[in-house]
């Protein structure tokens, strides 16, 4: 029998492990999709099998070995729903079938079907905040004012007078309220004008989602990344904001009245159903919002992937300091509960190399691979965009007519209907265009970069001569031969998965070192941010320390680090 005391005391024992066992546990508890290398695929750059110039589903899997040889477990892919691709993919029409120009469903069941032989597994894009004006709802919702789908979308009677200004990213006047004389009333579109934003309020329209979602995890898909779904949930009043707050308007936009209702029904409903990562984009306006939309205990999504990192160089030239202080202040907020996404690039951003490294032809090598070294070594889920790993650079288009992106040519129309300085936006655009980022993958030296055998959608990169697959491939001082170490790496060290991180030297102005360290093992990266040589100055004794990766040939255990010279050193 135990005393009443004793008692209290196992209920007290209890109850703690109880907490500490679900409270903090989370950064350290295992999980496949934190050990995972998400490679992503951008499909209509990536290979075309049937020369129309645009790529598709058989390209991808004519490539799948090169896939697997770059060992990275996870491959998100890019919208492939039917879509009119006013927002290349990203302006959904039906979510049930595949975009003619990529292929068909059976297509689809090849390729995951080869992937999961290789061991790799498909993240899709779910894009749910809006849909596109050619999808059935959107026809239906606009064709009277008492349709069934009418409450699909967002409608404001203009009998009401003009509904409070919204500011959409995409539209050519950035008026996300367009008239529509059909049923005299204005629809909301957060996007272009063919993307209107769906009505979340409306619980029909969740369980449609939710179907749909259902339908994909059912083929045997392996997570979701949710597009713009921070924007979901809105207050329907549609309330004035103050004046000026289209300069920031995601404090308005994100992380609107419902949307953790709709993330934990969502949870419930199918991502707890089925073995699948899920990852929103965006991650609200402060790290609490971040949380919130991550923290294991509140069963929404598993996570987070923020631009505060990636937008450190928004515009030409950046501080390294200020990189550091991001990704560190980042890394802290989530050191007990939560998981982060690490990526420096995307199909929304231009190439990583010219943002954050150095494109020239002398050090383009280099800090291609330090950049690929922070990386896979930091904690969170590396994400690499395709192309990144032979250190594909910005093309830099210099003339309007050479540009695809919609929302840069509304944008350029915009800016012509200011009449503002078009010049001087097109140099901006010719760096920091997401454009840049989405010319064809470069296959080998071959015409078209061996990517169509037609016209490519968007011009090639003359660069394709030497930067390439086949011509990496030969060379062991490539890129992409660096890539695959260390990916390598990543996958074999679980310290660099779940290890705690620490920032050293943090007033360096060129270096950037952190340990890694868990259960007495550590591992010491040290990154030169520069073009000339600098000094680490960690206060950490390399001799007879042994250099997991570097990318000089010879190590220096110096601390005097060569231009952009990443190494990385097992140091217990
Ligand atoms: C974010 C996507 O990444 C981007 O490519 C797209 O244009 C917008 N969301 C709208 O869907």
């Amino acid at each position: 029998m135990k005393t009443g005391i004793q008692r209290s005391a196992l209920i007290w024992t209890l109850t703690v492990c109880f907490f500490a066992n679900t409270w903090g546990q989370d950064s350290t508890q295992k999980k496949w999709w934190k050990e995972s290398v998400v490679y992503q695929i951008y499909p209509r750059s990536f290979k075309d099998s049937d020369g129309d110039g645009i790529g598709d589903l058989k390209g991808i899997i004519s490539e799948l070995d090169y896939i697997q040889r770059l060992g990275v477990n996870v491959v998100w892919l890019n919208p492939i729903y039917s879509s009119p691709n006013d927002d290349n993919g990203y302006d959904v029409s039906d979510y049930r079938n595949i975009m003619k120009d990529f292929g068909t469903m059976a297509d689809f069941d090849s390729l995951i079907k080869g992937m999961h032989a290789r061991g790799i597994k498909l993240v899709m894009d779910l894009v749910v905040n809006h849909s596109s004006d050619e999808h059935e709802w959107f026809k239906q919702s606009r064709s009277s004012r008492t349709n069934p789908y009418r409450n699909y979308y967002h409608w404001w009677n203009a009998e009401r007078g003009k509904p409070a200004p919204r500011y959409s990213l995409f539209d050519v006047n950035h008026d996300a309220w367009r008239y529509d004389s059909l049923t005299n009333a204005y629809y909301l579109h957060y996007f272009s004008r063919k993307q209107p934003d769906l009505n979340w309020e409306n619980p029909r329209l969740r369980q449609e989602v939710y179907d749909i979602m259902k339908f994909w995890a059912d083929k045997g898909i392996d997570g979701f990344r949710l597009d713009a779904f921070q924007y979901v949930s809105k207050d329907t009043t549609f309330p004035q904001f103050p004046v000026g707050y289209e300069n920031k308007f995601w404090l308005y936009y994100a992380m609107g009245p419902h949307l953790h209702d709709y993330l934990k029904e969502m949870n419930r409903e199918v991502l707890s159903k089925y073995d699948v990562m899920s990852v929103a984009e965006g991650a609200g306006n402060s790290f609490d919002d971040a949380h919130a939309l991550v923290d294991a205990d509140r069963k929404e999504l598993n996570m987070a992937y923020a631009f505060d990192g990636v937008d450190v160089a928004k515009k030409e030239g950046y501080s390294l300091l200020h990189f550091k202080e991001v990704f560190s202040r980042w890394d802290s907020a989530f050191a007990q509960n939560g998981w982060l996404s690490i990526f420096l690039s995307n199909h929304d951003q231009a190439r990583l190399v010219s943002r954050f490294g150095n494109d020239s032809p002398a050090f383009r090598n280099p800090s291609a691979k330090m950049l690929a070294t922070f990386i896979m070594t930091m904690r969170g889920t590396p994400y690499y965009y395709n192309g990144d790993e032979l250190g594909m650079t910005n093309i830099g288009f210099k003339k309007i007519e050479e540009y695809r992106d919609m929302s840069m040519l509304n944008e350029y129309q915009h800016q012509k209907d200011l009449h503002a300085d078009t010049i001087a936006f097109l140099k901006e655009k010719s760096f920091d265009s997401r454009d840049n980022g989405r010319t064809p993958f470069q296959w080998n030296k071959e015409r078209n970069a061996g990517f169509t055998t037609g016209t490519p959608w968007i011009e090639v990169n003359p660069n394709f001569k030497t930067i390439n697959v086949e011509t990496e491939e030969a060379d062991p001082n490539s890129v992409l031969i660096y890539f695959r170490k260390l990916v390598l790496l990543r996958k074999s060290e679980p310290t660099l998965v779940y290890g705690k991180y620490e920032l050293l030297d943090k007033e360096n102005p060129d270096v950037y070192s952190y340990t890694r360290s868990e259960k007495g093992h550590q591992i010491l990266v040290m990154l030169n941010f520069t073009s000339h040589e600098a000094m680490a100055r960690t206060g950490l004794d390399l001799t007879g320390k042994k250099l997991l990766i570097g990318n000089y040939a010879t190590p220096s255990r110096s601390g005097r680090l060569r231009p952009y010279e990443a190494a990385v050193w097992e140091m217990q």
